[in-house]
């Protein structure tokens, strides 16, 4: 009998460790398990449609460059690409209104400056350096505002230019 109960002790653990991870990434919507469960995605992405801010619609399409670039460089090529995003992150409408202000738009200069620093780089080896740099700034902002999609994230890094 103790021995079940130890049993029964334990998955309550588990599942109570389960909710509390779902319930930590749920506050800040991380899109780290769609590559896995693509189906899933497509239903849930479909209900939270009308829901995603201007902010995270942009999250999703630099997070969709940057995964472009890193490939690029992979394959030893430099990158091209439009160097303003520091007005559209600043005046992006976020879902949360505790991410305006200027702490944010601090956090938005840094990203920007990386992301210059990055599509000046003139030969691949910096380029890497630069990118790499570029990832670092998603991950500072990310530490201040959402942390949830910060493991996703840190995907992104070139190992090869991280040494
Ligand atoms: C200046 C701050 C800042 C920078 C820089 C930044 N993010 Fe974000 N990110 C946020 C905030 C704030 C949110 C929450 C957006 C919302 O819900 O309105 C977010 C949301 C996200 C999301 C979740 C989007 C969703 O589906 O709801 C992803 C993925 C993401 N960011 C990836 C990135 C990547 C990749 C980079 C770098 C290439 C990056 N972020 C740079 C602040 C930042």
């Amino acid at each position: 009998m103790k021995c079940n109960e130890i049993i029964t002790f334990t998955s309550m653990k588990t599942r109570i460790l389960l909710c509390l991870i779902i319930a930590a990434t749920w506050a800040c919507s991380s899109t780290s398990e769609s590559e896995a469960e693509p189906e899933t995605e497509d239903k849930k992405s479909e209900m939270v449609m009308a829901e995603v801010s201007e902010l995270a619609a942009l999250m999703k399409e630099i997070h969709a460059d940057a995964k472009d670039w890193r490939t690029a460089l992979l394959n030893g090529e430099t990158v091209t690409a439009d160097t303003d995003i520091y007005t559209r992150l600043t005046e992006s409408e976020p879902t949360n209104k505790n991410v305006e202000g200027p702490a944010f738009n601090g956090m938005s200069q840094h990203y920007q400056s990386k992301l210059s620093a990055f599509l000046a780089a003139s030969d691949i080896e910096l380029a890497k350096k630069e990118y790499n740099n570029l990832v670092s700034a998603c991950v500072q902002c990310h530490q201040n505002y959402c942390h949830g999609p910060i493991p996703t994230i840190e995907k992104l890094y070139l190992p090869t230019a991280q040494k």
